[in-house]
């Protein structure tokens, strides 16, 4: 069209007819390119009309079968239907996927209380991906490792991919979250992730484990292997074998330190939906555990973990120092830290 209108050979011969037809034939010729032109126009508008309405329908048939009436409609915004690259959901196309992440710190229980998540047979948690350095680098690496995640496009031993029901991993609060937080809570409101954050109340029996974690990590006590976990309580008093001396100067920094992190990671989240869980109450009361799961809105299930707890006794058997220890925390807020707190 445009090539035809443009030629200059047209243009030459338009002049010529000016001299030779009279003024009625060229004005008959004007309103006759006039109605032809009006023409191809709406039928150029109407093709686009018919594409603009086929790609609006073709949408609207792609999502329609996964609506499903019984959910709320306050729901919908944690309610997801991801379509992984790599494989096909089949079946569960329409089983709606809900995003959580589990916001902890080290040595809080996390890693018993994921696997106990695990053991559900709706739930995949894809460990402590964000342990990586190249993945929470700045917000965008971040955020792109979410989007895979979320996607089931993450593969771990923990994916249960095409008829998961609650997607999501374990993320500390020093691996970027508490420097990133603005997008990560952004990230979270936008995509609906639920945020459930795991923290111990103890925080003295935390540091006990993380010092004598970090033991381990040089004194590789079960056979030159180092682990953070175990299986039996053979490997479980092997480790709790180590009795650490504890600097209460620097016990003292650390509670301050990790008091804050949680005050303020809460804080951050606030406008998310999440939930705050402690350790020392999973342990003692199985209805809480149950709690989670109705967080998620998932049907309950007994769960379990292979994980053994590693220090199970008083701690008076477990710190080198305790009698100095003992006396400087007597009569402080964190008094209460010294009694033992797993025996019913
Ligand atoms: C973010 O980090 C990734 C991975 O380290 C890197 O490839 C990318 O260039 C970074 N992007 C920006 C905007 O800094
Ligand atoms: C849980 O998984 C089972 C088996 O894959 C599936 O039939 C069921 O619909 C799932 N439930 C939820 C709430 O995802
Ligand atoms: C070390 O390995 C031996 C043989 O494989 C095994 O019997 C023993 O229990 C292991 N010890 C620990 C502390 O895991
Ligand atoms: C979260 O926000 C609500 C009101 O929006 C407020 O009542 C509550 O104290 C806040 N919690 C924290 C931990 O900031
Ligand atoms: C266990 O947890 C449930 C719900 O979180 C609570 O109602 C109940 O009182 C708790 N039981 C004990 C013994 O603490």
């Amino acid at each position: 069209m445009v090539e035809d209108c443009s030629l200059p050979s047209k243009d030459v011969n338009g002049a010529k007819s000016h001299k030779k037809y009279p003024m009625v034939l060229r004005t008959v010729v004007l309103v006759l390119v006039l109605i032809s032109s009006v023409y191809i126009c709406s039928i150029c508008l109407k093709q686009k009309g018919i594409m603009i309405r086929s790609s609006v329908m073709r949408v609207k048939v792609m999502d329609e079968p996964c609506r499903n009436p019984s959910i709320e409609q306050s729901e919908l915004p944690y309610i997801h239907f991801p379509k992984p690259t790599a494989y096909s959901r089949n079946e569960c196309t329409c089983t709606p996927v809900r995003y959580f992440a589990i916001l902890s710190m080290q040595r809080s229980g996390s890693g018993w209380f994921e696997t106990l998540l695990n053991s559900h047979i709706n739930i995949s948690s894809n460990g402590e991906i964000f342990s990586v350095r190249e993945r929470r680098s700045n917000i965008s690496a971040i955020m792109a490792t979410l989007d895979k995640v979320y996607n089931l496009d993450w593969y771990s031993s923990a994916a249960k991919n095409e008829c998961t029901g609650a997607v999501g991993f374990k993320w500390m609060l020093n691996q970027g979250v508490m420097q990133n937080h603005e997008g990560i809570v952004e990230y979270f409101k936008r995509r609906g992730v639920a945020a459930i954050f795991l923290f111990r109340r103890n925080l003295l029996r935390r540091w006990v484990s993380l010092l004598a974690n970090s033991h381990d990590r040089d004194a590789k006590q079960l056979n030159g292997t180092h682990k953070a976990h175990v299986h039996s309580r053979h490997e479980a008093d092997v480790l709790a074998g180590y009795k650490p001396t504890i600097d209460v100067a620097q016990l003292m920094v650390d509670i301050e330190q990790t008091s804050k992190w949680s005050a303020d990671a809460v804080q951050y989240f606030n406008g998310t939906r999440h939930v705050v869980l402690y350790y020392e109450d999973l342990v003692r009361n199985q209805t809480k555990v149950m709690d989670v799961l109705d967080f998620l809105r998932l049907p309950h299930r007994k769960l379990n973990s292979r994980h053994v707890k590693i220090h199970t006794r008083p701690l008076s058997y477990q710190i080198e120092n305790w009698n100095v220890l003992s006396k400087s925390l007597k009569g402080t807020e964190f008094e209460s830290f010294l009694q033992s707190d797993y025996q019913k």
